[in-house]
């Protein structure tokens, strides 16, 4: 079978074609239309920019992704689409479109949750089949949260953020550092020539007994150790980066190996946008060394917002026969990701 894959849930408007044979899936081809350069000059995400700029680009998208692999409607038997979480003005434009192409084609729809599509793309990044009991560590710029994935269809978050998500304190450090949006590669990036230990930011929430994060504490460290500055130059500018960065880093080490202990889990996966930051993913990485456990990242064509995700999961659930779990016709942007557990 052949899914088309849509994603429209916040600033990237994305579509996937996915073939899904007796034994293996295989991603064909897929196309991502970044909105970067229409949100910049407003330092974030504007809704009506990214609603318009999904209608004006979706259905040229698919009509070019099933050229380009010499495919029609004909041969998709399946199209699945980001039913939520996310952006509703945003959600809304790929959910009503990928209905419209269902109907004038009677092809079937399996709306996806977003975050499930980030929680399978460390799969998809490295082409091997899902592993269970795994441990999921998603951070994107929407959310942060440690998912026990204990077997197949079965989501646990056992921790996520109180405040900001972390690619969100990225985007918001930046933008009180005075560096161009979106803020988090242009973080990393700072803090490659930068000294993380210049600045002893707090470490939130590290030894809370729980998995919950806490990221806005830090972000107004960042604004407070800013102010005490008389001159702030570009070097101060890299170690504020580095400092921030690395108390992030420090936070989300420390609790997903407390997590990976308690639960004796083998396999870690990291998701999300946050996941192109190679610091955490080294960081993650040895950690699972020293502990023994599998480390599966995220390419970055993978990390940020794409349909490939979307489609996998997709995939995934039809040869399982696992139907979505929200079967309503309208966008859930508040969908969160264990009302997907079919167990
Ligand atoms: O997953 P994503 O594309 O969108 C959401 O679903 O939220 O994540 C985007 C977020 C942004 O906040 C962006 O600043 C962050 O991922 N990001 C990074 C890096 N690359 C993207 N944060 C830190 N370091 C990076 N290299
Ligand atoms: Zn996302």
């Amino acid at each position: 079978m052949r899914v088309l894959g849509i994603e429209t849930s916040c600033d990237e408007t994305s579509v996937a074609l996915l073939e899904h044979t007796e034994n293996q899936l295989k991603l064909e081809a897929h196309l991502v239309a970044s909105q970067l350069e229409h949100h910049r000059p407003y330092g974030g995400v504007v809704p009506e920019v990214a609603t318009r700029q999904h209608l004006k680009q979706l259905d040229p998208m698919v009509d070019r992704i099933l050229k380009s692999q010499g495919r029609s409607l004909e041969d998709v038997d399946l199209i699945a689409v980001t039913q939520g979480p996310g952006l509703a003005s945003s959600l809304m434009v790929g959910f009503c479109y990928a209905q419209g192409l269902a109907l004038a084609s009677s092809i079937s729809v399996l709306g996806i949750n977003h975050m499930e599509g980030h929680l399978f793309s460390p799969f998809l990044s490295h082409n091997c089949a899902p592993v269970f009991p795994h441990l999921s560590l998603i951070v994107s710029g929407g959310h942060t949260m440690l998912v026990y994935v204990k077997e197949p269809w079965n989501y646990k978050i056992i921790g996520r953020t109180r405040d900001d998500a972390v690619g969100e304190a990225f985007d918001k450090v930046a933008k009180l550092l005075g560096l161009a949006y979106p803020g988090g590669p242009e973080v990393e990036k700072r803090a490659q020539m930068g000294d993380d230990q210049r600045y002893a930011f707090p470490r939130s929430m590290l030894h809370s007994g729980d998995y919950a994060f806490s990221l806005s504490g830090l972000k107004t460290s960042v604004r407070y150790a800013l102010q005490k500055q008389d001159k702030v130059t570009a070097s101060t500018i890299n170690d504020f980066c580095a400092s921030f960065q690395k108390a992030v880093i420090d936070v989300l080490v420390g609790k997903t190996e407390k997590a990976i202990h308690s639960l004796g889990v083998k396999t870690l996966t990291l998701s999300g946008g946050v996941s192109c930051n190679r610091t955490l993913a080294d960081a993650l990485e040895r950690m699972c060394r020293q502990s023994d456990v599998r480390f599966l990242g995220t390419i970055p064509e993978f990390s940020t917002d794409n349909a490939a995700m979307i489609a996998y999961a997709a995939a995934l659930r039809e040869r399982d026969q696992v139907s979505s779990m929200n079967k309503g016709l309208d966008i859930d942007p508040n969908w969160q990701l264990d009302a997907c557990s079919a167990l």
